[in-house]
Formats: C-alpha cells, sequence, structure tokens
C-alpha cells in the first residue's frame, strides 16, 4: 500500500541562513503512531508545519494521499488535524463555536452531534458555552484537540501534546489516541518525553539538529539497541576478573561487590546458567541475581550523544 505520507529529501533553511532540516526522507503508513522525538530545536516543527503547509520547503517535496502539500495545498490540509504546540486561538470566542468554526473552514458541511460527541469525549461538553479565556491551560489544549478532530481528519499530528500538562491530561490524551488508532487515524506525535513514545508508539523516529538518525519499528529498535546488564551480588568481594573468566563479557562493580555481565537482547538470553557454573567452577561465591533492560530513554539519550 501507498504511504499516507511520503516525504522525500526535505530541506528547510530559514530566511535567516538557519538549516533547520537537512534532506529528511520518510514514509508513514496509514493508521500507524510514530513518534518523533527529538530535543528542543531538532526541527520537529517545522517538518510538521511543512507537511500541514503552513511553511514552504526549500528543497524536496511532501506528499499526502499522494498529493503535493504545496501544489494542493487546500486537498491535503483537509485531510489533516494538527494540534499545535502553541495556543493560537480567538480567546473571546465560545468553546462550541471554535470547534464548530474549525469545522467549517475545513470545508465541512455542520455536525452538531459529532461535535457534541468530540467535546464529551474531552471532557469539555459541561463547558462548551464559555470563552475560551475562561479556562484553564489543560482545557485549552483540549479545545485545541478538538478543534483538529472537528473534520474528521485521516492524520493526526500531535507536536508536544503533553508538554506541560497535567497527568490526567496526559492519561487521556493517551487514551484518545488509542481509541483514534482504533478507528484507522494515522497519529504523528513529536514529544520530548521519552516514555510517552515507548508507551504508545509502533514506530519511533529520532530527530537532531534538522537531520532524521533513524526511524524504526519500537520493539525491533528496543531489540537492536538494547542490551541487557544481569548484576551478580558475590559473597565475597574481588579486587578484579579472574583471568580463568576473560572473554565472558564481566566487569566488576566498583566495589567489588557485584559482576556486571552485559548481553544483547534477543540473543540467547547472555546463556546464564553456563556462565553461572563458569563462575561456580573459578570458585566464586554469589548470592542474589538482578537483571535492568536499557530503556529507549537510554537508547535516546547514546544516539543524541554521538550526533553531537
Ligand atoms: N521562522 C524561523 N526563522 C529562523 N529560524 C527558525 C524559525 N523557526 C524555527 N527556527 C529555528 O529552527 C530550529 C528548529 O525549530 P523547531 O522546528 O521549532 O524545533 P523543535 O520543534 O524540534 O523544537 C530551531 O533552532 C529554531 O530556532
Ligand atoms: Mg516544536
Amino acid at each position: 500500500m501507498a504511504p499516507i505520507i511520503s516525504i522525500r529529501n526535505l530541506s528547510k533553511t530559514y530566511s535567516n541562513g538557519f538549516s533547520a532540516l537537512k534532506n529528511v526522507s520518510l514514509d508513514i503508513e496509514e493508521g500507524e503512531i510514530l513518534a518523533l522525538l527529538g530535543p528542543n530545536g531538532a526541527g520537529k516543527t517545522t517538518l510538521i508545519s511543512i507537511v500541514c503547509g503552513m511553511t514552504n520547503p526549500t528543497g524536496g517535496q511532501v506528499l499526502v494521499s499522494g498529493h503535493d502539500v504545496v501544489k494542493d495545498f487546500r486537498k491535503t490540509r483537509g485531510e489533516i488535524g494538527l494540534v499545535p504546540q502553541e495556543l493560537t486561538t480567538d480567546m473571546f470566542e465560545s468553546v462550541i463555536n471554535t470547534v464548530s468554526f474549525s469545522r467549517g473552514l475545513n470545508g465541512r458541511k455542520p455536525n452538531p452531534e459529532l461535535i457534541d460527541d468530540i467535546l464529551k469525549d474531552l471532557t469539555l461538553f459541561d463547558k462548551r458555552q464559555n470563552a475560551l479565556r475562561e479556562l484553564s491551560g489543560g482545557m485549552k489544549r483540549r479545545v485545541l484537540i478538538a478543534k483538529a478532530l472537528s473534520h474528521e481528519p485521516r492524520i493526526l499530528f500531535l507536536d508536544e501534546p503533553t508538554a506541560g500538562v497535567d497527568v490526567a491530561l496526559r492519561k487521556d490524551m493517551w487514551q484518545l489516541v488509542s481509541r483514534l488508532r482504533e478507528k484507522g487515524v494515522t497519529i504523528i506525535l513529536t514529544t520530548h518525553y521519552i516514555e510517552e513514545a515507548q508507551e504508545i508508539a509502533d514506530r519511533v523516529g529520532v530527530i537532531n539538529k534538522g537531520e532524521l538518525l533513524l526511524v524504526e519499528e519500537k520493539n525491533a529498535l528496543m531489540r537492536k539497541l538494547g542490551s541487557k546488564q544481569l548484576a551478580i551480588e558475590l559473597t565475597t568481594p574481588l579486587q578484579a576478573i579472574p583471568p580463568e573468566l576473560a572473554g565472558l563479557n564481566l566487569s566488576l562493580s566498583a566495589d567489588g561487590r557485584q559482576i556486571i555481565h552485559d548481553y544483547e537482547l534477543g540473543g540467547n538470553g547472555g546463556a546464564i546458567g553456563p556462565l553461572l557454573q563458569r563462575l561456580e567452577a573459578a570458585g566464586i561465591g554469589f548470592g542474589d541475581l538482578s537483571t535492568r533492560q536499557t530503556s529507549l530513554e537510554d537508547i535516546f539519550v547514546s544516539l543524541i550523544g554521538e550526533a553531537k
């Protein structure tokens, strides 16, 4: 199946000469949830603005459902809902008018029942007659989401949806994302919370300084780059790893009380049984065993670190 979004060799150099995106290529499949991870200034918002037709690229091309986002702006924009990073809405308008108006702006016929459903879904229904300026920050963000969903888009962009929001809204947001996915909506979210990507994404892209460093299925990424550590508690501290245990990927903790064994995930489980037999044969007494797995966070930090 053709990707719903196809990004080809995309570059953006702002008028001040700053190069915010460098030759980014990425295909996004219909129905997937892609998390774009990157530190502040990485180029995430720039990328989204180009796909949504709000900023023109200086190189490359983006197709949404086969249509060019610059030449066929009306067509492609109608397929997309965008929850922007910043609040940019008329603060004197009521919630219900803002959301209904947004549907009309996207060329859709009025559908009050649908709008009511969206407001109920986002626990905004009781506030529907309130002006936006009367709402809390979290509530305003819910309105932005309602606006983005008002025209039933097939693609939803969430630009840092949970930056600075409370835990309740974050949980609601994750639930909303999984409900939308069940309906087949394609979701692209940017975040610098690794936890968020780990929780909800099918694929993860890492972007830094305008470059897409990798895009990978989340579980494959964890298997490929993740590793596990086994810590073996020693009954008697050691000064050094005995020579007969060389070549087994072992190291000693700083206090000499633990032997640490690093192994790849998806390998043979680190062959822990034979390792323990070797320890016994070498006359090393041990007690407790514990394992620790690298998280997406460790992987991310090491990638961004390498790219510096
Ligand atoms: N209009 C602009 N003119 C010049 N530089 C810009 C403009 N907009 C963004 N930038 C710069 O481009 C880089 C990427 O910004 P942005 O896409 O907002 O990153 P992110 O969303 O990942 O934090 C930043 O260094 C930012 O300062
Ligand atoms: Mg941004």
